[in-house]
């Protein structure tokens, strides 16, 4: 049987670092939401084993790679003697602060799931999705959603309003745990208003969203990479209402509202940027199967 599932992109609304914990990741608090750029993995049954290909030239193929590393998890607590072969399609930048590896092994858990009729529920793939990493339990319910704890305590959210979110990844990708290693939480000097981003997200508030926009990571992650602060301004120039960092980085994002704006902004930044995409917020619509 063959089964091919969507992976959707991850964009933070808000990221918060509260402390340093004893296991050496950090306690968060973020606003998470899915957009429509979409990786799609396609499963297929074979007799042992576990392979993967894919058509970026960026991701490992062995076990290197979340997706595949998801498998193995899998076959391994269940005790699965079939095997899979996982061809990954390959649209959302790597090493970008979307979640692309996180949602690919999320896709891959739901889509065994239903292969081999293991009738696991969400939340117990959720779990078995922190085993492989922080983001994967919020990839694997999607929508918008508070996410705590390492980022495995999801509280949803209504999602945004529609609207238009340009993306663009500069060149270089970046390290989740270096940018994580270099934090230095004394020194934070402008945290997000949680209570503000729900409001303004309970009552469909687009101005009210690009406000409250803020990502304590990008007084690491831009003070290293100079270019992240230059394609901000650019955004914020060619229209974008509301333009933040996300996740660790380096891919900032612009929030418009409307498509001709969209293409403004998008014009704006080619030349200085060549991945570049506009695409719509994903909103409540569980479109990852
Ligand atoms: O969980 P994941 O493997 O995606 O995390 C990558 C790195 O990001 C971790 O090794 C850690 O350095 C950092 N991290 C953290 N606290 C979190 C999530 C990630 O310190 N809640």
């Amino acid at each position: 049987m063959d089964i091919s599932v969507k992976a959707p992109a991850k964009i933070n609304l808000t990221l918060d670092v509260l402390h340093r914990r004893e296991d050496g990741y950090h306690d968060l608090e973020m606003v998470m939401t899915t957009v429509d750029l979409a990786d799609r993995i396609d499963l297929t049954e074979t007799s042992s084993g576990i392979s993967l290909e894919s058509t970026s030239g960026f991701v490992p193929h062995d076990d290197r790679n979340l997706a595949y590393r998801a498998a193995a998890l899998i076959k391994k607590r269940f005790g699965i003697q079939k095997g899979v072969h996982i061809h990954i399609h390959k649209h959302i930048p790597v090493a970008a602060g979307l979640a692309g590896g996180s949602s690919d092994a999320a896709a891959v858990l739901k889509g065994l799931n239903r292969m081999w009729d293991l009738g696991l529920s969400v939340e117990e793939l959720a779990a078995l999705g922190l085993e492989l990493g922080s983001d994967v339990p919020f990839c694997v319910t999607g929508g918008t959603a508070i996410a705590r704890g390492r980022g495995e305590i999801l509280t949803p959210l209504p999602s945004p309003p529609p609207c238009w979110v340009i993306l663009a990844k500069p060149p270089h990708g970046v390290s989740t745990a270096e940018v994580f290693g270099a934090l230095r939480l004394e020194d934070i000097r402008k945290r997000p208003d949680l209570d503000a981003m729900v409001e303004a997200l309970r009552n469909q508030d687009f101005d009210g969203i690009c406000r409250n926009l803020s990502n304590v990571l990008e007084e690491v992650t831009i003070p290293a990479y100079p270019q992240v602060r230059r394609l901000k301004e650019r955004m914020i120039r060619f229209g974008g209402e509301g333009v933040l960092m996300s996740g660790s980085g380096p891919t900032v994002f612009g929030l418009v509202r409307r498509e001709n704006t969209a293409k403004r902004v998008v014009n704006g930044l080619r030349g200085f940027c060549r991945q570049v995409y506009a695409v719509r917020m994903m909103g409540g619509l569980e479109a990852n199967t």
